[in-house]
């Protein structure tokens, strides 16, 4: 792949990239569709399916991360990718099973909130992953999805501390008909979870709803969608938060144009959600 990507770059063809873990839906074609608009008909678009270990933490569901590779690469056909890159675990961490894998990227402050915090090891995994794409892909432009907003942040980030000469564009999220994020975790939730997940995107809707037209406090915010909440009792609410979109810090006074983010359980499945209100 780095051979390839090394010839593009000498003949000046322009590489656009979706990193996925595969198991592609709607939401995951509309970031190759964003690549192609960014690259042109004689740019080249990468996307690349791999499921990464580092970061799932061992409690979590790495082993059961649905995966489907026969219709992902018919999908990222018709979609117009050139070419989908499916390393395996041994050539993107070898020697890791013996002990000889010990480089990590780290982002040190907007990963430590949110997802972070609920999954401690999660960002560590993905900032190095998506290095090593970098550094395997050479993109210059590299399209992620603003569904997982504080990842794209952290990546944002990663690219300005570290100097990676890329482009990163945030593409919209996708949602289901009635408001539920696109999710390869979706087909996780049995029909009274699926029809009660819904919550998550009419909680951002309500929170949308009251801060409209004056601020209130987080706390307020918050005991008020912990209420809402009773209207889908097979969901556990991990968290939610209100927050400055560029900074991430919470912020205690929630206005219009504050970020929020929540995370439900719908039994084992863990579902997220954000929104700028
Ligand atoms: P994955 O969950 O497969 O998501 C791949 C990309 O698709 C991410 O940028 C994600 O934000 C975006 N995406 C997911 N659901 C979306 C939706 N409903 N609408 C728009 N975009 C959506 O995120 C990862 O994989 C991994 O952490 C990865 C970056 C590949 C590193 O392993």
């Amino acid at each position: 792949m780095q051979q390839l990507a090394l010839r593009w770059k000498s003949l000046g063809v322009k590489v656009g990239f979706v990193p996925t873990m595969g198991y592609l839906h709607a939401g995951h074609l509309s970031l190759v569709r964003e690549a192609r608009q960014r690259v042109g008909k004689r740019g080249v678009v990468v996307v690349s399916i791999y499921v990464n270990p580092t970061q799932f933490a061992p409690t979590e569901d790495l082993a059961k991360y649905p995966r489907d590779l026969k219709r992902d690469l018919k999908l990222c056909r018709a979609e117009g990718a050139d070419v989908i890159f499916t390393p395996s675990d041994v050539e993107m961490y070898p020697g890791k099973a013996a002990g000889y894998y010990s480089t990590y990227v780290v982002e040190e402050t907007l990963g430590r909130v949110m997802e972070g915090a609920s999954r401690p090891t999660h960002f560590r995994g993905v900032t190095t992953v998506v290095a090593k794409l970098f550094n395997i892909v050479l993109p210059d432009v590299s399209v992620f999805g603003q569904k997982d907003f504080q990842q794209a942040a952290i990546i944002q980030r990663m690219v300005a501390d570290l100097n990676f000469p890329v482009k990163i564009v945030i593409a919209p999220t996708h949602r289901e008909a009635d408001g539920l994020a696109m999710s390869s975790r979706n087909k996780f939730l049995d029909a009274e979870q699926r029809s009660q997940a819904v919550i998550l995107s009419h909680a951002l809707q309500a929170a949308k709803a009251a801060v409209a037209k004056k601020s209130i406090s987080a706390a307020k915010l918050k005991s008020d969608l912990q209420a809402f909440f009773t209207a889908a009792p097979l969901g556990h609410l991990d968290y939610v938060e209100f927050f400055d979109p560029k900074t991430l810090q919470p912020v205690t006074q929630v206005k219009r144009g504050a970020q929020m983010a929540l995370a439900v359980y719908f039994g084992k499945t863990r579902l997220i959600d954000n929104a700028q209100l």
